[in-house]
């Protein structure tokens, strides 16, 4: 039997305040919150929704250097712009609060010390690289060297921008300090770490047994860290920018940004209930609830239950719901990169429109693998249902009520057989709408939702009551009562998806009553009971301001471009007879062929001026060989014959590589003979 829990806690990751939030941070986690916790709200359950910025870590004193300012001035800005962009899209928190809270440094210290104090970490000395210039300890993000597999001059500590290597500083070549540029030296540092491999059995046992009914990609990512076997992870940094840890002789260290930000959903509760926050945490009939995005997995199912497991007051994760990711236009979203819609821009270029980007997010959730958020989609999906089919029905049955019954509800007559299928079809709604969101099925629910206003629209379509008006006035009576139940069925229905566009209708409506309940109902607008003013729920979305966006992107992408292109250096100086070396000729692509059994190799016939040669290339994957023949192209001409897959390739083709590694040929004008030299 499945437990029946008093109240429901929803806790939703905190955001980083080093920059805003965009539409992967409202796809992945804060509109399925908000959807859930507006749901259990509507029924009347007792519901408290947790969240708030985490505003430590090593990003924030980047991001403050780079602007010359301080790390908390950098988080005083973001924690606003984030917070305002909440508000913004209806996100519904009980509380929004921020780790650098005196109450969350209170309640976070307290909380390593009772494990300190309690013997539960271990301490271990290790060598970390130091700055004798700066005197500090760097962290991976902040060392710089060269990558030992491509040779980039500039990868950092944990990863090579440029090949995508995973590094650990200790591979990185000639490793220097990212912000001072000095050498580092290897220096001995002591720290604290949870043994996370004395919590494996017992975490192998709560999740891979007892919570089977996790969703999979949560539960596979659980089970291969705990197949890889758990190692105790350190939750001290030596770092200016943080908690202290409450330790004496522990200065200059703080607390590792991960143990102290999910110790923020606590601090948050306590801050805004001071004196009630304890049943929300500690009582086990709390259902406790984590939504998270796809890299919080490890840090929600393994991590912190295992500090709430240590502490031993607490209550653990019932469900941890956590999405894929959202891309946007085939590209990965990138704060570095500017890739992103920014949810603060957004309110500024489609005011009004808030349900809208809900709506999308939530018609393409990445729930179950990574998903593409196009702004083409974003204007079909707003003209062709929001406005077509769902603002359609509701304007027409508004429209035809104002226009035959003054407004009024009018009365219900005797069902047709086919009135009764149409009902028949949408009370199942309620029950259908329900199984999914406890489900945390929040893209299947938003649809069958909007089902409801599919058959609204096809019920006006076939029974056309405009028609029956100069007839039968009882039929129309009857039509329009229906048509006025459903849309207020879709009121409340989607309230927890589209809470803006339910508020606006609810006012068409003049609609009091409004709870879950009623949903499914046929008596929810009683005749006699008159609408309200009747406008248009949502607008269609024209081509220029879609048009806007792209090219926005557009101009973000050839910025990225040019910020590489800057970022290659140019190469050492050489002498003039250097370059005289290099014999650059002109040549007429006579034929072009794959290499056989070379995926990469094309192999050319040039007309060089001469008796012709041969070149073999590893550009196949660039060119559509065909198109190449005609083509005047330059190459280098005195390179020494190399044999490649048995062909001896006498040259080499010239090409033009962009940062993205995209080449295109470097061709020259048709008047150019073939033998020309390049210099
Ligand atoms: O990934 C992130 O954006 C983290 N700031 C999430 C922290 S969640 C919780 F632990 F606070
Ligand atoms: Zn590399």
């Amino acid at each position: 039997m499945e437990k029946k829990f008093k109240r429901t806690l929803v806790t939703s990751a905190l955001p980083y305040a080093n920059g805003p939030v965009h539409i992967g941070h409202l796809a992945g986690v804060y509109v399925p919150a908000d959807i859930y916790v507006r749901y259990l709200r509507l029924k009347g359950e007792d519901v408290l929704f947790i969240g708030g910025s985490d505003e430590h870590g090593v990003p924030v004193t980047i991001r403050a250097k780079k602007e010359g300012c301080t790390p908390q001035d950098v988080v005083d800005r973001y924690h606003n712009i984030i917070k305002e962009s909440f508000e913004g899209f209806g996100i519904s928190f009980d509380v929004y609060s921020r780790t650098t809270s005196a109450t969350h440094r209170e309640v976070a210290s307290d909380f390593f010390k009772k494990l300190y104090d309690e013997g539960k970490f271990v301490e271990l000395e290790s060598e970390q690289y130091y700055d004798e210039g700066e005197q500090q300890f760097l962290t991976d993000r902040n060392i710089k060297g060269e990558c030992p597999r491509c040779h980039a001059a500039d990868a950092y500590g944990d990863q090579c921008e440029k090949c995508g290597a995973t590094l650990s500083p200790d591979e990185l070549i000639n490793p220097y300090n990212a912000d001072s540029g000095n050498p580092l030296v290897k220096r001995k540092t002591t720290h604290w770490y949870l043994p996370l491999n004395d919590y494996q059995q017992w975490l192998e046992q709560w999740i891979l047994n007892d919570h089977k009914e996790w969703r999979s990609n949560v539960y596979g990512q659980c089970k291969s860290w705990l197949d890889t076997g758990l190692k105790p992870r350190a939750v001290t940094r030596d770092l200016n920018w943080g908690i202290p840890v409450p330790v004496e002789g522990a200065e200059g260290k703080v607390l590792y940004v991960w143990f102290d930000a999910p110790i923020g959903y606590i601090s948050n509760t306590k801050e805004l209930l001071p004196d009630t926050w304890e049943k929300w945490w500690k009582d086990e009939d709390t259902r406790l609830l984590h939504f998270i995005g796809k890299d919080n997995i490890v840090f929600h199912c393994i991590v912190f239950p295992s500090m709430l497991k240590a502490h031993g007051d607490y209550i653990l994760p019932e469900n941890v719901p956590s999405n894929e990711f959202l891309n946007l236009e085939d590209d990965k979203i990138s704060t570095s990169r500017n890739w992103a819609v920014w949810l603060n821009e957004y309110l500024v270029d489609f005011p009004g429109k808030q349900d809208v980007l809900r709506y999308v997010l939530t018609a393409n959730a990445p729930e179950t693998k990574d998903n593409n958020f196009t702004w083409k989609d974003f204007q079909a999906r707003n003209n062709n249902e929001l406005v077509a089919v769902y603002g359609n029905f509701v304007n027409r049955a508004l429209v035809l009520t104002k226009k035959y019954f003054e407004g009024k509800v009018p009365a219900c007559g005797e069902l047709t057989e086919y009135d009764k299928g149409i009902i028949d079809e949408f009370v199942n709604v309620k029950s259908e709408v329900e199984k999914l969101l406890d489900q945390f099925k929040f893209r299947e629910a938003q649809k069958e939702a909007m089902n409801l206003a599919r058959i609204g629209n096809r019920y006006l379509a076939e029974t056309e009551p405009w028609k029956l008006a100069k007839t039968d006035m009882n039929r129309v009576a009857t039509i329009l009562n229906i048509s006025l139940q459903l849309v207020a069925n879709l009121a409340i229905a989607f309230e927890p998806f589209l809470p803006f566009s339910s508020k606006k209708l609810r006012g068409m409506l003049a609609m009091e009553t409004f709870e879950w309940s009623s949903l499914g109902s046929l008596t929810l607008m009683e005749e006699g009971h008159e609408l309200g003013e009747v406008g248009l729920l949502f607008d269609k979305i024209e081509d220029d301001a879609i048009q806007a966006q792209l090219d926005r992107l557009e101009r973000i992408k050839a910025e990225n471009a040019a910020a590489n292109y800057k970022a290659n250096p140019i190469r050492e100086n050489i002498e003039f007879d250097d370059f005289t070396k290099l014999d650059i000729r002109v040549g007429t692509v006579l034929e072009c062929a794959k290499v056989p059994k070379a995926s990469k190799l094309l192999q050319f016939k040039i007309d060089d001026g001469l008796e012709g040669r041969t070149i073999v290339s590893g550009i196949a994957a660039h060119f559509n060989p065909e198109e190449l023949v005609g083509k005047q192209v330059c190459f280098v001409a005195n390179l020494a014959p190399r044999t490649i897959r048995g062909i001896v390739s006498e040259g080499m083709i010239l090409s033009a590589e962009d940062n993205e590694g995209k080449l295109s040929l470097l061709t020259v004008s048709p008047e150019a003979k073939p033998g020309s030299e390049v210099k």
